[in-house]
């Protein structure tokens, strides 16, 4: 089988003090690794059971009978792709390509992350704020509830910040504003950004 969960990019507890090693502990080794395992028993014995997890999720998305196939994998894709989109010692000024379509797109990196803060606090419940390249070269901000993901959709996903309270809530509890600002403020790993684009 081609699902699995990725190697963490980063030591468990070298996101501290903005992340905990006991949240990447739950959130990577259990949340993520749940929905991997979730995934293989699912797909066992099924056309879909020597497939990437793209793929699976393309062939899943929006079929009735295929929610839960669909909501592991997506959750396998996202999770393995918000670990890349964080680093210890991360975060600052934005720099290379992404610096001039911030510009270009929001006007200034204070008005990107000012949108970018509002998408995430104003997603209700679980699910992802994501920064995405659209087809004209445009930025934009977009939010998925759940498990959704915009591999689904014809935009391209550069960065996301996963808003599940599972990511944050050990160590902010209800305060997603605070969970947001320090991963913007310490963690965004501008570099896995521009090799996105
Ligand atoms: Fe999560």
């Amino acid at each position: 089988m081609k699902i699995k969960l990725p190697v963490l990019p980063f030591p468990q507890d070298s996101l501290v003090p903005y992340i905990s090693e006991n949240t990447i502990q739950f959130h990577y080794g259990k949340h993520h690794n749940a929905y991997v395992e979730n995934t293989i028993k699912l797909i066992s014995g099924t056309d879909l059971e020597n497939k990437t997890v793209e793929e699976i999720i393309m062939a899943s998305h929006n079929k009735e009978d295929m929610v839960s196939v669909f909501n592991n994998a997506a959750q396998v894709w996202n999770h393995s792709f918000y670990w890349n989109c964080i680093k210890p010692d991360g975060g600052g000024n934005p720099h290379g390509s992404i610096e001039e379509k911030i510009d270009d797109s929001f006007g200034s990196f204070e008005n990107f992350i000012s949108q970018f803060k509002s998408t995430a606090m104003s997603q209700f419940g679980s699910g992802w704020t994501w920064l995405v390249l659209k087809d004209d070269n445009i930025l934009d901000i977009i939010k998925t509830s759940n498990a959704g993901t915009p591999l689904t959709s014809d935009v391209k996903p550069l960065f996301t910040i996963d808003v599940w309270e599972h990511a944050y809530y050990l160590d902010y509890q209800n305060r997603r504003a605070d969970y947001l600002h320090v991963f913007l403020e310490h963690l965004i790993n501008w570099e896995f950004i521009n090799s996105q684009i």
